[in-house]
């Protein structure tokens, strides 16, 4: 059905427009009725449905309905599957039309900054590029069922310590190539139908207010079509925030500041054109909703089991010491296997806060094994919920794992570790809990840890144990997953979405994570992750992209279409494969990944950076293609002065690895790129620059035996010195240094700007 917004908008009167610029209650927009204007639900996300129908609070503490966990998105991004994401968000978008919910609040996208956000576990990666396909592959399931997603927290929300009011101080660069990048690729591949902007200020301004942020960058350069809301109570000066580009705002405001607004309106802060604007993009979301239900089944139990699948493809296998079809993992039904630890009865599935899911069931571990008629002993060792010693519960653990052919641990952070609304104090897990492992480490040769958390943690014991695998918060059906990846039912596939670092300290924004409470400097810049670690030269304990599996894989036969590529109208593509091969015994799947490395040199950039992947699905001795198209924006970086991504004539290496630190092959193609950043020669402008430039190189090179006296290095003076020397002269000091007449040199300038 088509609608005449634009014409229904007309007939609005002005008190109309303002009130549905702002919420009814908590999770419900406004409708008129006389107009035939629905009242529309928004409900959190992102890993299943919370929707509150009365007793509304967003911490929580009230109930939500029954509904599905599923995986987390730090789980879930380290599946590093699109696929999987799409079938995440249709389930959702199923859930939501069965429970007539118009928009899903999520997903949740900032960057993994430092391993202690406490919302790390609801986000994807340290990786932007990760991020911003997962997001989009996400969001493209959910609005396939005509529901809506809300993209968040827009932006550079990185920490939880002063959400609300911090300034998060950050270059342009560092902004576009880092925290801005993830929602780029999923604005533009997936046009969510909804963005939430964040709490904190952006370079001295409310995300809320930030016109730059919602306007310009959002909408202008990005094409964003739907509608901008407020995270909860983001909102500090209303008719501020709607000339930024905030449409909704959300919850009810208690009337103050729809007051504000129509004050705003009338007196002609806010033009009507503007509060017309955003009543237009709100209306356009709440009919494509309203005008478009579709009939959902909502099977829980089928959903569970889709929480399972998605789970198992999730998991990261950390370790499994020994070849990949001879390792600790995976077990076998006929040893003696004890479990530790009580998140083998109680798992940790989901974080706290805003996602939190009233899970209507949970599968554990154990129950999971002992639905399969396995018969493995169980020791609590130490409590899920805090860090106490237990000498007694210790002592029957050690004693347990003596008596087994294998000891695993199921660990993990308890609630109170992390959670949305404050940061982890720390990386470790509880003492108590590393005690155990250690313990049992040196009672038993053959220890499994699994683990429950979604944010890296240090693992002292790591030396002593044979095999680990990563579970993060995999949703209610965890423990059905864990226990089919132990034995080997399922093969492990999922690879980090981010780095385990050694130390805390290792971290780059170590020095200024979460800062002082009113500002959070970005110092590190672009050098986030790995592409920190990488270019410190620094081990990790697990590197980006690291997971291992129960076969192994050969990497053959890269492909590079073509040796060279022109980038004359920006469109140009490259088409990249290479052969993978399993060579196990097992069926597996392999995250391909492809980084580039830029060597020309022409700006200080992280050694490489991920620019694709792709999961391939092999059957033993089976090979396929791993295929990845790059294009301009693969080699770019922003250019500040051009105002834009740039990348420089030259030579760039394609990288093909298993991670980020298992590199496998290589290639180097020749780029040429046609853009040349804005370049005006004056009085300060140096040789190293007119070098530089394509267009003015030749003329120097002309000019420097015969007047830029790039001759050899006079007595007493190093060759390097006249080296720098020559490069670092400028035009007046052809001048003044060098003696070259002044109007000759007024010449020269001319005649390099008139190469320009
Ligand atoms: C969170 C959002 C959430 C909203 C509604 C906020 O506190 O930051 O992620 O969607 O509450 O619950």
């Amino acid at each position: 059905m088509e609608r005449d917004i634009k014409a229904l908008v007309k007939q609005l009167t002005i008190e109309e427009k303002v009130g549905l610029c702002g919420g009814e209650d908590w999770w419900r927009l406004r409708a008129v009725e006389r107009l035939g204007v629905p009242s529309v639900m928004v409900s959190d996300g992102p890993h299943g449905l919370r929707k509150q129908n009365d007793k509304a609070d967003h911490l929580g503490v009230n109930d939500s309905i029954k509904a599905v966990c599923f995986p987390s998105a730090c789980a879930t991004a380290s599946s590093f599957d699109e696929e999987l994401l799409y079938k995440l968000g249709e389930a959702l978008g199923e859930e939501c039309q069965a429970e007539n919910v118009s928009v899903i609040l999520g997903p949740a996208i900032n960057i993994k900054r430092s391993p202690l956000c406490g919302r790390n576990f609801e986000y994807m990666s340290e990786d932007p590029f990760l991020a911003g396909k997962s997001a989009a592959a996400f969001i493209k399931g959910v609005q396939s069922k005509n529901v809506g997603t809300s993209l968040k927290h827009f932006a550079v929300n990185n920490q939880e310590f002063f959400r609300t009011t911090v300034d998060s101080v950050v270059d342009e660069r560092t902004l576009r190539e880092i925290y801005l990048a993830a929602f780029e690729i999923a604005v533009k591949e997936a046009q969510p139908w909804t963005v939430m902007c964040s709490y904190n200020k952006l370079n001295g301004i409310h995300a809320s207010e930030h016109q730059w942020l919602l306007t310009k960058v959002l909408r202008d350069e990005w094409g964003f079509k739907g509608y901008v809301v407020s995270d909860w109570f983001a909102v500090s000066d209303r008719p501020a925030a709607l000339n930024a580009g905030l449409d909704l705002e959300m919850p009810y405001s208690g009337g103050h500041n729809d007051e504000a607004l129509l004050e705003a309106v009338k007196d002609g802060r806010v033009s009507e054109a503007a509060l017309d604007a955003a009543v237009e993009r709100i209306l356009t979301k709440v009919f494509e909703y309203a005008d478009n239900r579709i009939k959902a089944e909502f099977n829980l139990d089928a959903h569970h089991a889709i929480a399972a699948e998605i789970e198992k493809e999730s998991a990261v296998l950390l370790k499994n010491e020994g070849s990949p079809d001879n390792g600790l993992l995976p077990l076998k039904k006929d040893q003696k296997i004890v479990f530790i630890g009580a998140y083998a009865a109680k798992p940790r599935f989901q974080g706290g806060g805003s996602s939190h899911i009233n899970a209507y069931k949970v599968t554990s571990a154990l129950e999971a094994v002992k639905a399969r008629g396995v018969d493995v002993a169980y020791v609590e060792g130490f409590p899920a919920d805090k860090d106490v010693d237990d000498p007694s519960a210790l002592k029957a653990a050690v004693e347990a794992a003596k008596q087994a052919d294998v000891a695993v641990v199921f660990a993990g952070l308890p609630d109170a570790f992390e959670s949305e609304g404050y940061d982890r104090d720390h990386m470790r897990l509880p003492d108590c809990q590393n005690t155990v492992i250690a313990a049992v480490a040196e009672a038993q040769p053959n220890v499994v840890v699994v683990l429950h958390n979604g944010s890296p943690v240090e693992a002292p014991w790591i030396g002593g144990v044979k095999s680990v695998l990563e579970l993060y918060l995999g949703g209610q059906a965890v423990g059905e997953a864990a226990v089919a990846l132990l034995f080997g039912e399922a093969n492990p596939s999922g690879k980090l979405a981010e780095t385990f670092p050694l130390r805390l300290e290792d971290n780059p924004s170590y020095e200024n994570f979460p800062g002082d409470g009113k500002t959070a400097q970005y110092r590190e810049g672009v050098f986030v992750g790995y592409r920190y670690y990488d270019y410190r030269k620094m081990d990790a304990l697990f590197p980006f992209g690291h997971g291992l599996s129960y076969t192994s894989f050969k990497y053959g036969n890269l492909k590079v279409e073509k040796s060279a590529v022109d980038f004359i109208t920006g469109g140009e593509t490259l088409k990249v494969t290479v052969d993978i091969t399993n060579t196990g015994k097992v069926a597996g799947k392999e995250t391909v990944q492809l980084y580039v490395e830029d060597k020309t040199g022409a700006a200080i950039r992280p050694i490489r950076e991920l620019k694709g992947f792709d999961k391939v699905s092999l059957a033993p001795s089976e090979t396929k293609q791993a295929v990845f198209t790059l294009d301009k924006r693969s080699f770019s970086w922003y250019n500040v002065e051009l105002g834009d991504w740039y990348c420089e004539t030259g030579d760039y290496k394609i990288v093909i690895g298993a991670s980020s630190r298992d590199l496998r092959l290589s290639a180097t193609v020749k780029v040429t790129s046609h853009v040349n950043p804005p370049f005006h020669v004056d009085w300060n402008t140096t040789i190293d620059a007119l070098l530089k430039d394509p267009r003015t190189r030749g003329l120097t090179l002309e000019l420097s035996d015969k007047r830029f006296g790039n001759g050899p290095a006079p007595e007493g003076i190093a060759s390097k010195w006249a080296e720098r020397g020559y490069l670092e002269a400028t035009m007046r000091n052809l001048y003044m240094v060098m003696g070259v007449p002044y109007e000759e040199v007024e010449k020269i300038i001319e005649a390099f700007n008139k190469l320009l």
